[in-house]
């Protein structure tokens, strides 16, 4: 029988000599290949849309540096583009959308029309295909506040203040708005199974900015109801929550919302996460994707101190937020070969 994959075994709990590798982010900018085949299509939400070209950006980053895992390439943000709210990404700018300013407005969403998204299973079809048998596939969804930032305030912003402001306004029209969400993507995590994804993650970008309660009621309840709601349906496939600037909820996650790992961010101390959480909690992290743009010295101490502080632990190396588009390519081959002979 052929090994398991490493991945799927750490994320079943099992610690590893060598923790299995991916960046966020991998397929992207700072790859020469990508920005080719970007050139190709001028709309980003076409392109990701585009099941050939989508299914080749996710598999130049594994042929390049041989990363543990592939993460499907496409956006948190085709989840509003599919309930009719109409996403367009304007070069430099980031995300543009019709925001939401009333509680009409949610009502009038449009429902979740998952056939939208056809082509981004067809593109899970044909990376599926093509993946060596050693590499895992990551599917994704963006978590309900993150999300929701973007679908009130039309675009990105520095501290979501328009959701935030909107939650405490208009708590209900919120709810249902973050309720729609969970559905959804409760919904389309299950189709990207079904097309054959092995694990998937949900992306919390934003929630850090919450104080407590609206945290519990915004970003940890409705990431738990999705990850139920996708255990319900796939029982058997791992669910990896990146919650970032969680700080100090780490370990109240980790005893609520049941997923398999947890992703931490640049910022939290891993010696800490790993005292704070259960010997047997999986973490995923946490290299500052600013060392991985410096590389050198900086990157071996940085990338040796994470492995120093989760030996022993279930652990998957990644960066703790997005590698950077300025990221230079042998700095990440530097970081392949230091993770890989940790073991050595
Ligand atoms: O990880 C991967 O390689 C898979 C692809 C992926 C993308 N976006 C491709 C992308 C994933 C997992 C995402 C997630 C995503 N998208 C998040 C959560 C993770 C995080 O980084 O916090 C968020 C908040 C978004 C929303 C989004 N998409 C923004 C704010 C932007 C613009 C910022 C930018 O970097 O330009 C995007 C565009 C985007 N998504 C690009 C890529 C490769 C760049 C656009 C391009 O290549 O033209």
């Amino acid at each position: 029988m052929a090994e398991e994959k490493a991945l799927l075994s750490v994320l079943r709990g099992e610690a590893r000599k060598i923790p299995p590798l991916w960046l966020m982010r991998q397929a992207g900018r700072y790859l020469p290949e990508y920005r080719d085949v970007r050139a190709t299509t001028t709309s980003f939400l076409e392109f990701c849309y585009s099941p050939k070209k989508a299914a080749e950006v996710t598999l130049q980053p594994i042929r390049r540096f041989h990363f543990d895992a592939a993460i499907l390439f496409s956006d948190i943000l085709v989840v509003p583009d599919a309930m009719g709210q109409r996403v367009s990404f304007e070069s430099g700018a980031g995300p543009r959308l019709e925001p939401i300013e009333t509680p009409q407005q949610v009502e009038r969403l449009g429902d979740f029309n998952i056939e939208h998204l056809a082509p981004v299973f067809e593109t899970i079809e044909l990376v599926k295909s093509a993946l060596a048998s050693d590499v895992a596939f990551i599917g994704f969804c963006g978590a309900p506040f993150t999300v929701a930032s973007y679908m009130i305030a039309g675009q990105g912003t520095p501290d979501q203040a328009p959701a935030r402001l909107f939650a405490y306004r208009f708590p209900d029209a919120f709810g249902k708005l973050i309720d729609c969400v969970v559905d959804a993507s409760i919904a389309y995590l299950s189709r990207q199974i079904d097309a054959g994804v092995e694990v998937v993650q949900i992306f919390d970008s934003w929630a850090g900015v919450l104080p407590a309660n609206e945290f519990m009621r915004w970003s940890a309840e409705p990431v738990r109801r999705i990850v139920a709601g996708v255990k319900a349906r796939h029982p058997q496939t791992p669910i990896i929550a990146f919650v970032r600037e969680a700080d100090a909820h780490l370990p109240m996650l980790t005893q609520t919302i049941g997923a398999d790992a947890y992703g931490i961010d640049t910022a939290l101390d891993p010696v800490w996460a790993v005292a704070q959480t259960a010997s047997d909690i999986v973490l995923q992290g946490n290299l500052d994707p600013l060392a991985l743009v410096a590389g050198g010295d900086a990157l071996d101490r940085e990338v040796d101190s994470i492995l120093g502080a989760f030996k022993g632990r279930p652990h998957i190396f990644n960066l703790g937020h997005g590698i950077l588009q300025q990221t230079p390519i042998e700095n990440v081959e530097r970081l392949v070969a230091r993770v890989r002979r940790a073991g050595g």
